[in-house]
């Protein structure tokens, strides 16, 4: 399973970069309000910590051409590059020009089976699933990740499911069971995934008998 991490943060980023467990990032027109920096700088300096990690970056133009046009531009930017470009009708044949040219698709904004099968049928690289926003709306988020993975595997398409707008720990571990291709995660939900109170326990009684137990030469 790839695992993204979703967010402009780069200073963030480079530290999650350490962990060996990032396969790519994500960033959309919010995260990088949150930044205020320069969309070249931050693909830069995540081009910098994480050189082979594919990089998905949102178009901002709404005009097909124009979104056509800043698509191709994206992809330019390095060769890791994907672009995310929002489910929307007026997009398929942009989108369908842009596989046609090997431009790497992730198409965002994805809330249901039926907007999944159109674009998994165009041939796009990812399909990214809001389940956050799905639960916002009182709608099961999984479910539809769901459906969305069984009918890649029925019709064996070549998209990959991306569970993106991730909130909780419990999402995350619901991704990991329907088989999920890919999610993305904020920062703050990465962090909780591998800490957990029994292993912080154990460490610290293990510690704890260490101290009092026979000290020898092999173990200090
Ligand atoms: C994915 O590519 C998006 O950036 C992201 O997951 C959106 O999540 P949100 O609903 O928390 O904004």
């Amino acid at each position: 399973m790839k695992i993204f991490l979703d967010s402009a943060d780069y200073k963030k980023i480079a530290e999650y970069a350490q962990t060996g467990l990032i396969d790519g990032v994500t960033i959309n027109p919010s995260l990088l309000k949150a930044q205020q920096e320069s969309p070249l700088k931050i693909v830069r300096e995540i081009v910098r910590v994480l050189p082979e990690a594919e990089i998905n970056l949102q178009v901002t133009e709404h005009e097909p051409h124009k979104v056509y046009e800043q698509a191709r531009v994206i992809a330019r930017l390095t060769d890791t590059m994907v672009v995310k470009i929002p489910c929307c009708a007026q997009y398929l044949p942009v989108i369908a020009q842009l596989i046609q040219e090997d431009i790497p698709v992730n198409v965002t904004l994805v809330f249901s089976l039926s907007q999944a099968l159109e674009v998994a049928k165009l041939g796009v690289n990812y399909i990214s699933v809001f389940i956050g926003r799905l639960f916002d709306n009182g709608i099961d988020g999984l479910e539809i990740a769901s459906s969305v993975q069984e009918m890649l595997d029925t019709y064996s398409y070549e998209s990959e499911l991306l569970v993106a707008s991730i909130r909780t720990k419990e999402q995350v571990e619901g991704s990991i069971l329907l088989g999920a291709d890919a999610i993305t995660m904020p920062p703050e939900v990465f962090n909780e995934l591998v800490d957990h109170p029994l292993s912080q326990a154990g460490i610290e009684k293990f510690s704890e008998d260490w101290q009092q137990g026979p000290h020898n030469d092999l173990l200090g």
